[in-house]
């Protein structure tokens, strides 16, 4: 587990080294017009994620794709096309004309032309139908979905009053788009692919609240090796807006567990249940899955460094610093598991066969004292040689028992490390 605190200027290079492509160098080049304020917030928020993250380079390589729910205005996604590694990009977004954000894309350049964007509520939409074609899975999911109803008139971005309400509950409506952003990403990501969301973590107090990032947060210790939170330093540094960067998708737990389904039934309970209790005890995902004193341990500590970040900027921290902390998922220990297995299954072969040449060995050092006694100088009569058959047939049954019973320990441990 790593905390830190990261800056957002791009890496410095050393002088003399290999001119090496910034993935945020194109956009740094750039620009935006100073009116497009949140669309060059948000890029500037997906820049210092990469920055802190290394690119993201461990999962991305050197090609890769993307989906963005929720897209507009289209900063995150402008910045992607920016980086010379991304090769196609899918966008959904909410059309204007039902309440959503103007996206700001112009389509004028050929990044811009790596981006196409599927116009439709995501509430509606099916996990089959989010990309033109048969695209198959994608390696990197945005999701930022804000529940529009609840946005106060005075924040940049069209009027709250056009918004349609999803949930009959207004505090259950973010769930609701919550649910269905992890089950169209999730249903859409290769495995060992990253899943970013969004998350408040700012109503620590309210114990439904609490209660429901924790089991979020344990659905992604399930599917997910590793869980990464970001809290930009330069926007929503006063509320409670964190991003969840989620790496090392495993698709067989999650197609294994039905979490598509869980999570599409989950989304609908958040639509129709009127109380918070309710939705709590009835969404299916929850239901489904354990919460562990590590997951709740993890949650509280979510929830703090959000909270912290929050307290320094309201004392006057204007460093504009991200805030980045990681976690490893339970998701992660198969693969101990696994490297135990290979291990042993390599290692064991190799002891077994030294603790029997050494039984092997002992025994020929207690053989040879044995035959001494039939030193051809000496006279040897038939009572000596019944003795020495005896002595010899003992010690060849002693040997066996020893090899049988080494070779019945290496048994057991492999055994019980396959079982693992
Ligand atoms: C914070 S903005 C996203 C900003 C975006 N990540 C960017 O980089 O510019 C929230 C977005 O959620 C979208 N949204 C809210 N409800 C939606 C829905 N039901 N279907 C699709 N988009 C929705 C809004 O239209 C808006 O584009």
């Amino acid at each position: 587990m790593s905390t830190g605190a990261v800056g957002s200027t791009a890496p410095p290079v050393a002088a003399g080294a290999p001119e090496k492509v910034f993935w945020g160098q194109k956009w740094e080049d750039n620009g935006f017009a100073k009116n497009e304020i949140h669309f060059d917030k948000t890029a500037k928020v997906m820049r210092d994620i990469f920055v802190a993250l290394d690119g993201l380079s461990k999962e991305l390589g050197d090609r890769y794709t993307w989906m963005d729910i929720a897209c507009a205005p289209g900063g995150f996604s402008r910045f992607l096309c920016a980086d010379p590694r991304s090769e196609r990009g899918f966008g959904i977004t909410l059309p204007v004309t039902e309440g959503g954000f103007r996206l700001l894309f112009t389509w004028s350049s050929p990044d811009e032309r790596k981006f196409s964007v599927k116009f439709q509520d995501l509430l509606t939409l099916e996990p089959e139908n989010c990309k033109p074609g048969h695209d198959g899975n994608v390696d990197l999911i945005l999701s930022d979905a804000q529940y529009l109803p609840l946005r106060k008139a005075d924040q940049p971005g069209p009027d709250p009053s056009l918004a349609r309400a999803a949930s009959s509950n207004p505090s259950l409506g973010i769930w609701a788009l919550l649910f269905q952003q992890l089950r169209l990403g999730c249903s859409n990501l290769r495995n060992g692919g990253i899943m970013m969301f969004r998350l408040n973590l700012k109503d620590d107090n309210i114990d439904w609240y609490h209660e429901s990032v924790c089991q979020i947060i344990a659905f992604v210790d399930a599917v997910f090796e590793t869980m990464v939170l970001f809290k930009s330093g330069k926007s929503h540094q006063s509320d409670g807006t964190t991003y969840m960067v989620c790496r090392g998708f495993c698709k067989g737990e999650f197609e294994a567990m039905g979490a598509g389904e869980l999570l599409r039934k989950s989304m609908n309970v958040s639509c129709f249940e009127g109380n918070v209790g309710g939705f709590r005890n009835m969404a299916p995902i929850f239901a489904h899955i354990g919460v562990s004193s590590e997951v709740r341990k993890r949650t509280r500590e979510c929830f703090k460094t959000c909270m912290d970040a929050i307290t320094r900027y309201k004392d006057g921290d204007f460093s504009y610093e991200a805030t980045v902390k990681e976690w490893s998922c339970a998701r992660k220990a198969p693969h101990l598991k696994l490297t135990a297995r290979v291990t042993l299954g390599n290692a064991m072969p190799w002891a077994a066969s030294r603790a029997a040449a050494h039984h092997l060995d002992r025994a020929a050092t207690d053989i040879a004292q044995l035959a001494e006694r039939l030193d051809p100088a000496r006279k040897v009569d038939l009572a000596d040689l019944v003795a020495f058959r005896e002595d010899l047939a003992r010690r060849c049954q002693e040997t066996i028992a020893a090899l049988r019973a080494r070779a019945e320990e290496v048994r057991f441990i492999l055994d019980a490390a396959q079982e693992a």
